[in-house]
Protein backbone atom coordinates (compact mmCIF):
# COMPACT_ATOMS: atom_id res chain seq x y z
CA UNK A 1 0.00 0.00 0.00
CA UNK A 2 0.80 3.64 -0.56
CA UNK A 3 1.70 6.16 2.14
CA UNK A 4 -1.02 9.14 2.26
CA UNK A 5 0.32 11.05 4.82
CA UNK A 6 3.86 10.50 6.68
CA UNK A 7 4.71 12.64 9.66
CA UNK A 8 7.98 12.63 10.89
CA UNK A 9 9.52 14.31 14.10
CA UNK A 10 6.71 16.48 14.73
CA UNK A 11 6.87 18.60 18.06
CA UNK A 12 4.42 21.01 19.22
CA UNK A 13 5.09 23.72 21.90
CA UNK A 14 3.55 26.35 23.67
CA UNK A 15 4.26 29.36 25.25
CA UNK A 16 4.17 29.16 29.56
CA UNK A 17 5.08 31.57 32.13
CA UNK A 18 7.98 33.55 30.96
CA UNK A 19 9.45 29.86 28.98
CA UNK A 20 8.13 27.23 26.72
CA UNK A 21 6.81 23.67 27.45
CA UNK A 22 6.80 21.00 24.49
CA UNK A 23 3.71 19.20 24.59
CA UNK A 24 4.44 17.19 21.44
CA UNK A 25 7.89 15.61 21.08
CA UNK A 26 8.67 13.81 18.36
CA UNK A 27 6.07 12.20 16.88
CA UNK A 28 6.26 10.24 13.43
CA UNK A 29 3.39 8.34 12.14
CA UNK A 30 2.34 6.87 8.42
CA UNK A 31 -0.95 6.38 7.32
CA UNK A 32 -1.32 4.52 4.05
CA UNK A 33 -4.34 5.07 1.36
CA UNK A 34 -7.45 3.41 2.45
CA UNK A 35 -6.03 2.72 6.00
CA UNK A 36 -7.91 3.49 9.44
CA UNK A 37 -5.25 4.40 11.42
CA UNK A 38 -6.24 5.03 15.39
CA UNK A 39 -4.33 6.89 17.47
CA UNK A 40 -5.55 6.21 21.30
CA UNK A 41 -4.49 7.69 24.82
CA UNK A 42 -6.24 9.20 27.97
CA UNK A 43 -6.78 13.36 27.97
CA UNK A 44 -4.22 15.34 28.02
CA UNK A 45 -1.68 12.99 25.73
CA UNK A 46 -1.27 15.07 22.73
CA UNK A 47 -3.83 13.46 20.36
CA UNK A 48 -6.01 16.51 19.21
CA UNK A 49 -3.10 18.50 19.38
CA UNK A 50 -1.43 16.20 16.36
CA UNK A 51 -4.64 16.43 14.45
CA UNK A 52 -5.10 20.28 14.54
CA UNK A 53 -0.95 20.82 13.74
CA UNK A 54 -1.96 18.95 10.25
CA UNK A 55 -4.86 21.18 9.87
CA UNK A 56 -3.02 24.01 10.86
CA UNK A 57 -5.73 24.71 13.33
CA UNK A 58 -3.55 25.15 16.52
CA UNK A 59 -4.47 27.85 18.85
CA UNK A 60 -1.80 30.23 19.62
CA UNK A 61 -0.08 30.01 21.44
CA UNK A 62 0.48 26.41 20.45
CA UNK A 63 2.73 26.01 17.05
CA UNK A 64 4.28 23.54 15.84
CA UNK A 65 8.43 23.90 16.30
CA UNK A 66 9.49 20.97 14.45
CA UNK A 67 8.96 17.89 11.78
CA UNK A 68 6.80 17.56 8.68
CA UNK A 69 4.33 16.15 7.11
CA UNK A 70 3.74 14.81 3.74
CA UNK A 71 0.89 14.22 1.97
CA UNK A 72 -0.07 12.83 -1.21
CA UNK A 73 -2.59 15.41 -2.69
CA UNK A 74 -4.63 14.68 -5.76
CA UNK A 75 -1.77 17.52 -7.29
CA UNK A 76 1.02 15.89 -5.81
CA UNK A 77 2.97 16.31 -2.29
CA UNK A 78 2.14 18.71 -0.18
CA UNK A 79 4.24 19.81 3.46
CA UNK A 80 0.91 20.27 5.31
CA UNK A 81 2.68 22.05 8.23
CA UNK A 82 3.99 24.73 5.77
CA UNK A 83 1.57 25.19 3.02
CA UNK A 84 0.38 28.29 2.35
CA UNK A 85 -3.47 29.12 4.20
CA UNK A 86 -4.70 29.14 0.83
CA UNK A 87 -3.73 26.05 -0.12
CA UNK A 88 -4.51 24.08 3.17
CA UNK A 89 -7.98 26.04 3.10
CA UNK A 90 -8.19 24.13 -0.65
CA UNK A 91 -7.14 21.20 0.77
CA UNK A 92 -9.43 21.25 4.20
CA UNK A 93 -12.83 19.37 3.69
CA UNK A 94 -12.53 18.50 0.09
CA UNK A 95 -9.28 16.41 0.49
CA UNK A 96 -8.70 16.27 4.00
CA UNK A 97 -12.12 16.29 6.42
CA UNK A 98 -12.66 16.30 9.87
CA UNK A 99 -14.81 15.19 12.26
CA UNK A 100 -15.37 16.32 16.30
CA UNK A 101 -16.51 14.82 19.50
CA UNK A 102 -18.81 17.78 19.58
CA UNK A 103 -20.70 18.43 16.07
CA UNK A 104 -21.54 22.34 17.47
CA UNK A 105 -17.88 23.08 17.21
CA UNK A 106 -18.63 22.85 13.42
CA UNK A 107 -22.43 23.22 13.21
CA UNK A 108 -23.91 26.91 13.21
CA UNK A 109 -26.95 26.92 15.45
CA UNK A 110 -28.23 29.49 13.43
CA UNK A 111 -28.23 28.52 10.06
CA UNK A 112 -29.97 24.96 8.65
CA UNK A 113 -28.46 22.02 7.99
CA UNK A 114 -28.95 22.08 4.17
CA UNK A 115 -27.80 25.71 4.03
CA UNK A 116 -24.17 24.41 5.67
CA UNK A 117 -23.90 21.57 3.84
CA UNK A 118 -24.78 24.05 0.74
CA UNK A 119 -21.79 26.10 1.79
CA UNK A 120 -19.74 22.92 2.55
CA UNK A 121 -20.20 22.16 -1.66
CA UNK A 122 -20.20 25.30 -3.20
CA UNK A 123 -16.69 25.97 -1.25
CA UNK A 124 -14.63 23.82 -3.13
CA UNK A 125 -16.79 23.36 -6.03
CA UNK A 126 -18.05 27.12 -7.18
CA UNK A 127 -19.93 26.04 -10.41
CA UNK A 128 -22.18 23.66 -8.73
CA UNK A 129 -26.44 24.41 -8.96
CA UNK A 130 -29.06 24.41 -6.14
CA UNK A 131 -30.92 21.11 -7.58
CA UNK A 132 -27.31 19.37 -7.53
CA UNK A 133 -26.31 20.59 -4.31
CA UNK A 134 -29.46 19.33 -2.85
CA UNK A 135 -29.18 16.05 -4.26
CA UNK A 136 -25.96 15.35 -3.30
CA UNK A 137 -26.93 16.49 0.25
CA UNK A 138 -29.84 14.13 0.17
CA UNK A 139 -28.06 11.31 -0.93
CA UNK A 140 -25.45 12.01 1.83
CA UNK A 141 -27.77 11.89 4.37
CA UNK A 142 -29.83 8.77 3.74
CA UNK A 143 -26.05 7.01 2.94
CA UNK A 144 -25.60 7.81 6.81
CA UNK A 145 -28.99 6.87 7.45
CA UNK A 146 -30.45 10.05 8.71
CA UNK A 147 -34.11 8.14 8.69
CA UNK A 148 -36.13 11.92 7.32
CA UNK A 149 -33.59 13.49 5.31
CA UNK A 150 -35.65 16.12 3.75
CA UNK A 151 -37.09 16.92 7.34
CA UNK A 152 -33.12 16.67 8.48
CA UNK A 153 -32.34 19.42 5.63
CA UNK A 154 -34.81 22.44 6.70
CA UNK A 155 -34.03 21.88 10.59
CA UNK A 156 -31.67 23.91 12.39
CA UNK A 157 -28.83 21.76 14.60
CA UNK A 158 -29.92 22.24 17.48
CA UNK A 159 -33.38 20.43 16.83
CA UNK A 160 -31.56 17.34 15.98
CA UNK A 161 -30.30 14.99 18.90
CA UNK A 162 -26.76 14.10 19.74
CA UNK A 163 -26.59 10.65 17.73
CA UNK A 164 -28.64 12.18 14.54
CA UNK A 165 -26.28 15.21 14.67
CA UNK A 166 -23.08 13.44 14.38
CA UNK A 167 -24.62 11.05 11.56
CA UNK A 168 -25.40 15.18 9.96
CA UNK A 169 -21.81 15.76 11.12
CA UNK A 170 -20.21 12.49 9.19
CA UNK A 171 -22.90 13.35 6.14
CA UNK A 172 -21.28 16.81 6.27
CA UNK A 173 -17.29 15.41 6.32
CA UNK A 174 -18.03 12.92 3.32
CA UNK A 175 -19.71 15.23 0.90
CA UNK A 176 -16.73 16.19 -1.14
CA UNK A 177 -15.41 12.35 -0.74
CA UNK A 178 -12.47 13.03 1.23
CA UNK A 179 -9.28 10.66 0.60
CA UNK A 180 -8.48 11.64 4.89
CA UNK A 181 -11.09 11.51 7.69
CA UNK A 182 -9.69 12.62 10.56
CA UNK A 183 -12.28 11.54 13.57
CA UNK A 184 -11.53 12.91 16.86
CA UNK A 185 -13.45 10.93 19.46
CA UNK A 186 -16.54 11.09 17.38
CA UNK A 187 -18.35 8.89 19.41
CA UNK A 188 -17.33 9.82 22.89
CA UNK A 189 -20.48 11.85 23.76
CA UNK A 190 -22.70 9.39 22.63
CA UNK A 191 -24.14 6.24 24.62
CA UNK A 192 -22.44 2.84 23.99
CA UNK A 193 -25.34 1.42 21.26
CA UNK A 194 -25.74 4.73 18.87
CA UNK A 195 -21.58 4.97 19.06
CA UNK A 196 -21.74 1.66 18.17
CA UNK A 197 -24.15 1.95 14.76
CA UNK A 198 -21.72 5.11 14.18
CA UNK A 199 -18.50 3.43 14.10
CA UNK A 200 -20.48 0.70 11.60
CA UNK A 201 -21.40 3.40 9.53
CA UNK A 202 -18.02 4.66 9.30
CA UNK A 203 -16.36 1.47 8.61
CA UNK A 204 -19.10 1.43 5.42
CA UNK A 205 -18.19 4.51 3.90
CA UNK A 206 -14.56 3.89 4.16
CA UNK A 207 -15.21 0.54 2.58
CA UNK A 208 -17.32 2.10 0.55
CA UNK A 209 -15.29 5.18 -0.56
CA UNK A 210 -11.55 3.94 -0.24
CA UNK A 211 -11.66 7.30 2.20
CA UNK A 212 -8.34 7.04 4.73
CA UNK A 213 -8.96 7.70 8.42
CA UNK A 214 -7.39 8.55 11.64
CA UNK A 215 -9.70 7.76 14.19
CA UNK A 216 -8.62 9.27 17.84
CA UNK A 217 -9.40 7.88 21.00
CA UNK A 218 -9.23 7.16 24.67
CA UNK A 219 -10.93 3.85 23.78
CA UNK A 220 -8.85 0.70 22.68
CA UNK A 221 -12.60 -0.76 22.30
CA UNK A 222 -13.50 1.97 19.51
CA UNK A 223 -9.94 1.17 18.09
CA UNK A 224 -10.65 -2.93 17.77
CA UNK A 225 -14.06 -1.77 16.04
CA UNK A 226 -12.57 0.29 13.41
CA UNK A 227 -8.60 0.00 12.99
CA UNK A 228 -6.16 -1.62 11.35
CA UNK A 229 -2.86 0.37 12.88
CA UNK A 230 -2.87 1.54 15.85
CA UNK A 231 -0.47 4.43 18.07
CA UNK A 232 -0.73 4.63 22.25
CA UNK A 233 -0.13 8.29 22.85
CA UNK A 234 1.52 8.90 26.12
CA UNK A 235 2.34 12.09 27.61
CA UNK A 236 3.36 13.82 24.06
CA UNK A 237 5.20 10.64 22.50
CA UNK A 238 4.28 7.34 20.73
CA UNK A 239 4.94 4.89 23.23
CA UNK A 240 3.51 1.63 21.17
CA UNK A 241 2.64 1.14 17.65
CA UNK A 242 1.44 -1.81 15.89
CA UNK A 243 -1.24 -3.39 13.49
CA UNK A 244 -4.16 -3.77 15.57
CA UNK A 245 -4.44 -7.43 15.50
CA UNK A 246 -0.83 -7.38 17.30
CA UNK A 247 -1.52 -4.62 19.41
CA UNK A 248 -4.09 -6.64 21.23
CA UNK A 249 -2.54 -10.23 21.26
CA UNK A 250 0.83 -8.93 22.08
CA UNK A 251 0.46 -6.17 23.91
CA UNK A 252 4.07 -5.20 24.97
CA UNK A 253 4.05 -1.41 26.72
CA UNK A 254 2.51 -1.63 30.59
CA UNK A 255 0.31 1.92 29.97
CA UNK A 256 -0.96 0.04 27.23
CA UNK A 257 -1.77 -3.04 29.17
CA UNK A 258 -3.22 -0.74 31.42
CA UNK A 259 -6.01 0.94 28.89
CA UNK A 260 -6.96 -2.82 27.73
CA UNK A 261 -7.74 -3.70 31.30
CA UNK A 262 -10.00 -0.11 31.60
CA UNK A 263 -11.52 -1.58 28.23
CA UNK A 264 -15.51 -1.90 28.55
CA UNK A 265 -16.82 -3.47 24.94
CA UNK A 266 -19.68 -1.44 23.29
CA UNK A 267 -22.22 -4.03 24.60
CA UNK A 268 -21.13 -2.50 28.15
CA UNK A 269 -19.15 -5.77 29.64
CA UNK A 270 -15.48 -5.88 29.69
CA UNK A 271 -14.04 -6.59 26.48
CA UNK A 272 -12.02 -9.79 25.94
CA UNK A 273 -10.79 -8.41 22.35
CA UNK A 274 -10.34 -11.57 20.74
CA UNK A 275 -7.49 -12.74 23.49
CA UNK A 276 -8.12 -16.44 25.09
CA UNK A 277 -6.06 -15.54 28.21
CA UNK A 278 -5.54 -14.34 30.85
CA UNK A 279 -3.45 -13.30 32.99
CA UNK A 280 -5.00 -9.35 33.12
CA UNK A 281 -8.18 -11.50 32.98
CA UNK A 282 -7.37 -13.13 36.08
CA UNK A 283 -6.18 -9.85 37.81
CA UNK A 284 -9.13 -7.44 36.61
CA UNK A 285 -11.51 -6.85 39.32
CA UNK A 286 -15.25 -8.40 38.78
CA UNK A 287 -16.59 -7.84 34.89
CA UNK A 288 -18.59 -4.62 35.56
CA UNK A 289 -16.40 -3.19 37.82
CA UNK A 290 -14.33 -0.92 35.53
CA UNK A 291 -10.68 -0.76 36.11
CA UNK A 292 -8.37 2.77 36.02
CA UNK A 293 -4.86 2.65 35.67
CA UNK A 294 -3.69 4.30 38.77
CA UNK A 295 -2.68 8.38 38.75
CA UNK A 296 -2.38 10.62 35.85
CA UNK A 297 -1.18 11.77 32.87
CA UNK A 298 1.29 14.66 33.58
CA UNK A 299 0.21 17.89 32.06
CA UNK A 300 1.89 19.10 28.78
CA UNK A 301 5.39 19.11 29.28
CA UNK A 302 6.13 18.84 32.47
CA UNK A 303 7.57 15.27 32.11
CA UNK A 304 9.85 13.98 34.31
CA UNK A 305 13.09 12.33 33.06
CA UNK A 306 13.45 8.99 32.33
CA UNK A 307 10.39 6.92 30.85
CA UNK A 308 7.31 9.29 31.47
CA UNK A 309 5.00 6.88 32.67
CA UNK A 310 7.42 5.08 35.58
CA UNK A 311 5.24 6.90 37.89
CA UNK A 312 2.22 4.82 36.94
CA UNK A 313 3.72 1.64 36.32
CA UNK A 314 4.17 -0.89 38.54
CA UNK A 315 6.87 -2.62 36.83
CA UNK A 316 9.42 0.26 36.69
CA UNK A 317 12.82 -0.32 37.76
CA UNK A 318 15.57 2.11 39.06
CA UNK A 319 16.85 2.65 35.50
CA UNK A 320 13.71 3.47 34.28
CA UNK A 321 14.23 6.51 36.27
CA UNK A 322 17.37 7.11 34.27
CA UNK A 323 16.73 7.50 30.22
CA UNK A 324 13.73 7.61 28.37
CA UNK A 325 13.46 4.78 27.06
CA UNK A 326 13.74 4.85 22.92
CA UNK A 327 10.68 3.92 20.34
CA UNK A 328 12.47 0.26 19.53
CA UNK A 329 11.19 -2.72 16.99
CA UNK A 330 10.27 -5.22 19.13
CA UNK A 331 8.46 -7.40 16.31
CA UNK A 332 8.28 -6.84 12.67
CA UNK A 333 6.20 -3.50 12.23
CA UNK A 334 5.34 -3.53 16.25
CA UNK A 335 6.92 -0.66 18.34
CA UNK A 336 7.45 -0.41 21.90
CA UNK A 337 9.31 2.83 24.26
CA UNK A 338 9.93 0.09 27.30
CA UNK A 339 13.25 -1.32 28.78
CA UNK A 340 11.10 -4.03 29.93
CA UNK A 341 10.60 -5.40 26.37
CA UNK A 342 13.73 -4.50 24.53
CA UNK A 343 15.06 -7.07 27.32
CA UNK A 344 12.16 -9.72 26.77
CA UNK A 345 13.21 -10.04 23.07
CA UNK A 346 16.95 -10.01 23.29
CA UNK A 347 16.20 -12.96 25.99
CA UNK A 348 14.02 -15.16 23.67
N1 LIG B 1 -4.94 25.78 23.79
C1 LIG B 1 -4.05 25.19 24.60
N2 LIG B 1 -3.25 25.93 25.41
C2 LIG B 1 -2.35 25.34 26.22
N3 LIG B 1 -2.17 24.01 26.33
C3 LIG B 1 -2.93 23.23 25.55
C4 LIG B 1 -3.92 23.76 24.64
N4 LIG B 1 -4.52 22.74 23.99
C5 LIG B 1 -3.93 21.61 24.48
N5 LIG B 1 -3.00 21.90 25.40
C6 LIG B 1 -2.16 20.93 26.14
O1 LIG B 1 -1.56 20.06 25.21
C7 LIG B 1 -1.52 18.75 25.72
C8 LIG B 1 -2.19 17.81 24.72
O2 LIG B 1 -3.55 18.17 24.59
P1 LIG B 1 -4.55 17.42 23.61
O3 LIG B 1 -3.92 17.19 22.30
O4 LIG B 1 -5.82 18.21 23.62
O5 LIG B 1 -4.77 16.03 24.36
P2 LIG B 1 -5.74 14.82 23.97
O6 LIG B 1 -6.46 15.18 22.71
O7 LIG B 1 -4.84 13.63 23.83
O8 LIG B 1 -6.67 14.68 25.12
C9 LIG B 1 -2.21 18.78 27.07
O9 LIG B 1 -1.23 18.86 28.06
C10 LIG B 1 -3.03 20.05 27.01
O10 LIG B 1 -3.19 20.61 28.29
MG1 LIG C 1 -8.52 15.44 22.43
Amino acid sequence: MDHLLDICGLRIETRRGGGKAMLLDKVDLSVKKGQSFGIVGESGCGKSITANALMQLLPYPLRVSDGTARYQSLNGEKELLSLPAEEIRGLRGREIAMIFQEPMTSLDPIFTVEYQMFEALSFHNKRIGKREMHERALEMLRSVKIPRPEQTLRSYPHLISGGQLQRVMIAMAMLNNPRLLIADEPTTALDVTIQAQILELMNGLKAANGTSIIMITHDLGVIAETCEEVAVFYAGQVVEQAPAAELFHNTAHPYTEGLLRAVTSLDGDRADMGRSTSQSEAEAPHQNELYTIPGMVPPGGEWSSGCRFRDRCDRAAPRCAEALPALCEIAPGHLCRCFRTGEEVEAR
